[in-house]
């Protein structure tokens, strides 16, 4: 059965998060040498994970490959819960799915950088409604419709895609940060592998690109249980509908979306966003 809670007017799923655990994030103490992953649900968050570890391990595969992705890089939000902080790493990798507003106050006091990654809004929908029916800790997804408006309306978990996109984006000029699109790490994994490490102060070790490709592949990350969630038990994923690693394409939402559910979409995504300068556009017809 799933639980809610909400905070700072978002809900989110109560298995994974409490008051106190989503408390202790909002007020965390920040490093400077801290990484930061943001991210709304489904747009690259694991993926993302993957990548800087092999360019952390400047190439060695051996710490993707037997520690779990959440070891590696933990959700800020559920720290309190997990004690799962690897403290004396530098630098310390971290993930949110939490709103810009929560954490902006903590991160402006720090110089803690912050990887934000986005995805086309109507591949993370479809990948969204596939994942309501694997966690357990999301409400069942009725139909493919009903799951399109309530994404749209920003009632889904995790909240609105467009305020949470937006809510980071108005960080760019306050935080130290550097914005991704899923569909980049698709074009060229290699490119955006340099646009992260330079912004990271990170060198790129001889053969660091070529470990990172082969291990960051969709593939190999649907095969290694440190990073495709199969480990998770089954009450709090069921395995037998679907995979965490789906499909990993770009563009799954055309064989999903009907004509009237795109011509929904188009126009609320030009309500929302017509007028925000992203660093990119998606191809949205
Ligand atoms: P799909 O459901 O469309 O397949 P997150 O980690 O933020 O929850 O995102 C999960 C989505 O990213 C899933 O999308 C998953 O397949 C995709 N993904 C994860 N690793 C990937 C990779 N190496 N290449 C392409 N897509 C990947």
């Amino acid at each position: 059965m799933e639980v809610t809670e909400t905070f700072a007017g978002i809900a989110l799923p109560g298995h994974l998060h409490t008051q106190e655990s989503l408390g202790f994030a909002a007020a965390f103490t920040f490093r400077p040498t801290d990484v930061l992953i943001a991210t709304y649900p489904k747009s690259g968050t694991t993926w993302m994970q993957e990548i800087l570890t092999l360019l952390f391990s400047l190439g060695d595969a051996r710490p993707a490959k037997t520690i779990p992705n959440w070891e590696r890089a933990p959700w800020l939000e559920q720290i309190y819960c997990r004690g799962a902080l690897r403290d004396t790493e530098t630098p310390r990798l971290l993930t949110t799915h939490l709103p810009a507003h929560v954490l902006a106050p903590a991160l402006q006091r720090s110089k803690a950088k912050v990887i934000y990654v986005a995805r086309n809004p109507k591949d993370v929908a479809v990948s969204f409604y596939h994942f309501h029916h694997l966690a357990k800790f999301l409400p069942d997804p009725s139909s493919f419709d009903a799951f399109l408006t309530q994404f749209l309306e920003g009632t889904v978990h995790y909240g609105s895609w467009f305020d949470h996109v937006k809510g980071w984006l108005g960080q760019r000029h306050l935080l130290d940060i550097l914005y991704v699109t899923y569909e980049e790490l698709h074009q060229d994994l290699r490119g955006t592998a340099q646009r992260l490490s330079t912004f990271l102060g990170c060198p790129l070790a001889p053969g660091t690109l070529a470990a990172l490709e082969q291990h960051c592949s969709f593939s190999a990350m649907r095969d290694n249980a440190m990073a495709n969630y199969s480990l998770i038990p089954a009450e709090i994923m069921d395995h037998s509908q679907g995979r965490f690693m789906r499909k990993g394409v770009v563009g799954d939402w055309r064989s999903h979306f009907s004509p009237e559910q795109n011509a929904l979409f188009n126009r609320r995504y030009q309500e929302e966003m017509g007028d925000v300068e992203l660093p990119s556009r998606w191809p949205m017809a």
